[in-house]
């Protein structure tokens, strides 16, 4: 039996548990192209609960550096007093807390080309959105407000009236890497680090920096737990699952493997894992092969995509044990999938198809039919976790 609460819980997006930072460390190697990190935050004494498979949501600030070298290039102090939904704040703090500086909102290019940037007036006409597009969010060469102000200088805008063009800094959401059973009030995450370079600046996504860099000591940040209903475990613990989860997709699976081992669960565990390279990118190495020892991990497939010439992914592991991964899915297995939605999942779910054709005698139509029809919403056995 899940142990689902219905009880509405105790912290949301209006009331977030002001926890702390207290883990923090990577794990990828030396040589990664990835600064991907293991991260624990303390819930101790607030009674927040989750299940595994849930999501954390936090709430993060931005980067003091560019908060005073956004209020430095606008000419302001920083301690001009502003409204945020009708709270008075300084500047300094309204752009610390509650808006987007690292990328320019096109409400804000629109004021600037009100205010003469003519350029900027010719990339917002609706012919030119692909240029706009590239102007800002290229890859390798986004601009945030310091680029647009530098760049016109003759726009200037009152610490109001900027404020006034922002988006709000929203929350970012983490599938939970640990069961609550196995660290009783506490919340691990495993998340790769966003950094990028632009414009003669180091540029970082705002969320995976401040678990990276900024948030340690007794700053404490807004959390509260994501209910994710649809990527539960089974309810039987005798269940077989096959998990598949390349790179941080691996999260929810850890969570899954602790709960499954401290419930005593029976059920066999399939694991799918793979991120660059062995040396560098294994993740919980130590953790998973203990799993395989002691035999709750009963399969553990890899596929380090840079470590041949030929890029191996989590999918072709797949193929090569379709036989075997049918003959689970008929013994009633469930297949879990996380991490990347765009290229991962849509190919990982071509392959299910593709194993159903070749080890279910089954035509393309019907693969197709029984792997979104069936498998994934009728008895709901296949269940997706992707961002
Ligand atoms: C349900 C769910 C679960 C998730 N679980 C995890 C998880 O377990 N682990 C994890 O790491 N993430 C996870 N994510 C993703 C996570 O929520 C954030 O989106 C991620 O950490 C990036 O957030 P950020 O604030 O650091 O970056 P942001 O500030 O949001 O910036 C990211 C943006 O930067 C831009 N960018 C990045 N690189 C470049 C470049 N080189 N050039 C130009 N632009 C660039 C891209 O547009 C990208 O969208 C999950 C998301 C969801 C929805
Ligand atoms: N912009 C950034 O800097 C940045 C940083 C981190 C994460 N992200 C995004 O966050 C998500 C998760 O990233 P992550 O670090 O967890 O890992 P990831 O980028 O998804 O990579 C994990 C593994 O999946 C492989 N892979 C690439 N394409 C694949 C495909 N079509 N099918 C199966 N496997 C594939 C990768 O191989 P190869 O890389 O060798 O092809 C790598 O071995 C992704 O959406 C990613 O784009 C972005």
């Amino acid at each position: 039996m899940s142990t689902e609460t219905t009880i509405k819980p105790l912290y949301n997006s209006k009331n977030p548990f002001q926890a702390r930072h207290t883990v923090n460390f990577k794990l990828t190697g030396e040589h990664s192209e990835k600064d991907t990190r293991h991260h624990e935050i303390s819930l101790a004494g607030s009674g927040l609960v989750y299940e595994v498979g849930d999501a954390l949501a936090l709430k993060c600030t931005n980067n003091p550096e560019l908060v005073e070298l956004t209020i430095q290039t606008l000419g302001c102090t920083g301690d001009e007093i502003v409204k945020v939904k009708d709270v008075e704040k300084p500047l300094r703090d309204a752009l610390f807390n509650d808006y987007t500086i690292h990328f320019v909102e096109k409400k804000f290019l629109a004021k600037a080309a009100e205010k003469g940037a003519t350029k900027l007036a010719e990339l917002l006409k609706p012919e030119n959105a692909a240029a706009l597009a590239e102007y800002t969010t290229a890859r390798n060469a986004t601009r945030d407000y310091v680029d647009i102000l530098r760049e016109f200088p003759e726009v200037k805008f009152s610490a109001q009236e900027f404020c006034d063009q922002l988006r709000v800094l929203a929350i970012r959401l983490y599938s939970i890497s640990s069961s609550l059973n196995a660290h009783p009030e506490s919340v691990h995450l495993t998340v790769a680090t966003v950094r990028w370079q632009a414009h003669g600046r180091k540029r970082g996504g705002v969320c995976s920096t401040f678990l990276a860099e900024r948030w340690g000591g007794d700053m404490t940040a807004g959390v509260f737990a994501q209910t994710q209903k649809h990527f539960r475990l089974p309810d039987d613990k005798n269940t077989p699952v096959i998990m598949c989860g390349p790179g941080t997709g691996v999260a929810p699976f850890r969570a899954f493997l602790e709960e499954r081992e401290i419930s005593g669960s029976k059920g066999a565990n399939w694991l799918f894992f793979g991120d660059q390279r062995r040396e560098q990118d294994f993740f919980y190495r130590e953790q998973m092969e203990g799993w395989v020892k002691n035999g709750l991990l009963t399969r553990l497939d890899l596929a380090f995509s840079r470590d041949q010439a030929e890029k191996i992914y989590v999918q072709n592991r797949m193929r090569e044990q379709g036989a075997e991964l049918w003959k689970w899915i008929n013994d009633g297995a469930y297949f879990y999938v996380c991490g990347d939605k765009n290229k991962m999942a849509a190919d990982v779910h071509a392959e299910l198809i593709n194993i159903a054709q070749t080890h279910g005698g089954k035509s393309p139509e019907e693969a197709k039919a029984f792997i979104e029809e069936i498998f994934m919403k009728t008895e709901k056995r296949y269940r997706r976790d992707v961002y």
